[in-house]
């Protein structure tokens, strides 16, 4: 039996729940051991629940709890969760992770702690929601090198843009609805004014390229200025306006940035509307590949981190993440780009 604590009961951690509740023996029979909540942390109680007994309101409970040998943090925020992850990773516990503010971050130094304990620091849901992304740029293209990253890197916006353009919903109607829908960030400020797509730009970008490329570095404009006009340009242009974060090599420098665009229609990220999202990467010798799927929610993000959890399950004792190097990658101006 593998024992695992919960930190955080909201939208991802009660899909955590769900996840391994809908799942669960298909889940133990490929993780080959059956895995067991033991605790969830969060401020509240939850009465009358199946998960009433588990619910604990200190972390060090957790922390000093040996039987435990994987944290799934999904609190969300840097703080406390770096310093309960950080701690986590000491004790040599591994930990999945859907916070994509904590892995743009610190990420490169949780890696190197977690590889130098021989545990896991998973994060498969920070990006993409239940589209497996980072797995693959971790393993899968790793005989590649990366010339660009392209892709609808937040759930809202796109919701909110494919309602406006398409059905003619107006801006905070289309939030209410996103809001409602669970995809929303609890401030959503951060979905709107793209920052959210910039924390998951970098984490791609260090990722493929190898070095910490820091979110504060990239260009970041969000959809709040977008207009009907644009969208009956756009239409008139047999374009869709998407909000991309994009990553890509320029000789040998990298240009990063997060903008509304217009995308034409003969392009695969056209197509990617509502709730999903696409990320398009380029490699130097496998080419064009595309990934597509549900960008935010409960279950599709409960899954990638379910599937973290089967991952670090499978590897006790064994660390399988590339490491990024903390080392700041300088990203190209915008103005000296080409674009
Ligand atoms: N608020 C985020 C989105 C959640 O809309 O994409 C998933 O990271």
């Amino acid at each position: 039996m593998v024992n695992i604590a919960i930190l955080g009961y909201g939208t991802v951690g009660s899909g955590v729940v769900e996840v391994l509740d809908i799942n669960g023996d298909s889940i133990n029979k490929r993780c080959g051991k059956e895995i067991n909540i033991k605790y969830i942390l969060d401020l509240k109680e939850f009465p009358g629940t199946p998960i009433e007994n588990k619910i604990v309101h200190d972390y060090n409970i957790i922390v000093n709890d040996p039987e435990i040998q994987v944290v799934v943090e999904v609190m969300g925020g840097v703080e406390p969760a770096y310093s309960f992850v950080k701690e986590a990773i000491l004790k040599g516990k591994s930990v999945c992770t859907s916070n994509k503010e904590l892995v743009a971050k610190h990420g490169a130094e949780l890696l190197a702690l977690s590889k130098e304990k021989k545990v896991n620091f998973l994060f498969e849901a920070s990006v993409g929601g239940g589209i497996p992304i980072i797995r693959p740029l971790n393993q899968s293209l790793t005989a590649d090198e990366i010339e660009e990253i392209t892709g609808i890197l937040n759930g809202t916006t796109n919701y909110i843009l494919t309602k406006m353009s398409e059905e003619g919903v107006d801006f905070e109607s289309a939030l209410k609805e996103a809001q409602e829908k669970g995809y929303a960030e609890r401030n959503p400020e951060a979905d709107i004014e793209g920052y959210d797509a910039c924390r998951k730009i970098a984490i791609l970008s260090s990722l493929a390229f190898g070095m910490q490329v820091d979110f504060e570095d990239i260009y970041t404009e969000g959809i709040s200025q977008i207009t009907d006009i644009d969208f009956k340009y756009a239409k008139e242009l047999d374009a869709r306006i998407k909000l991309l974060g994009t990553s890509r090599k320029e000789g040998e420098g990298v240009c990063a940035m997060v903008a509304p665009m217009m995308i034409n229609a003969n392009h695969p990220l056209y197509s990617v509307n509502d709730v999903f999202n696409g990320i398009f990467v380029r490699g130097n010798v496998i080419g064009d590949v595309m990934f597509y799927g549900s960008g935010a929610g409960k279950l599709p993000t409960a899954s990638a981190v379910v599937a973290d959890v089967v991952d670090a399950t499978k590897h006790l004792g064994t660390n399988i993440m590339t490491i990024w190097s903390s080392k700041k990658l300088d990203l190209i101006s915008i103005k000296e780009s080409s674009h």
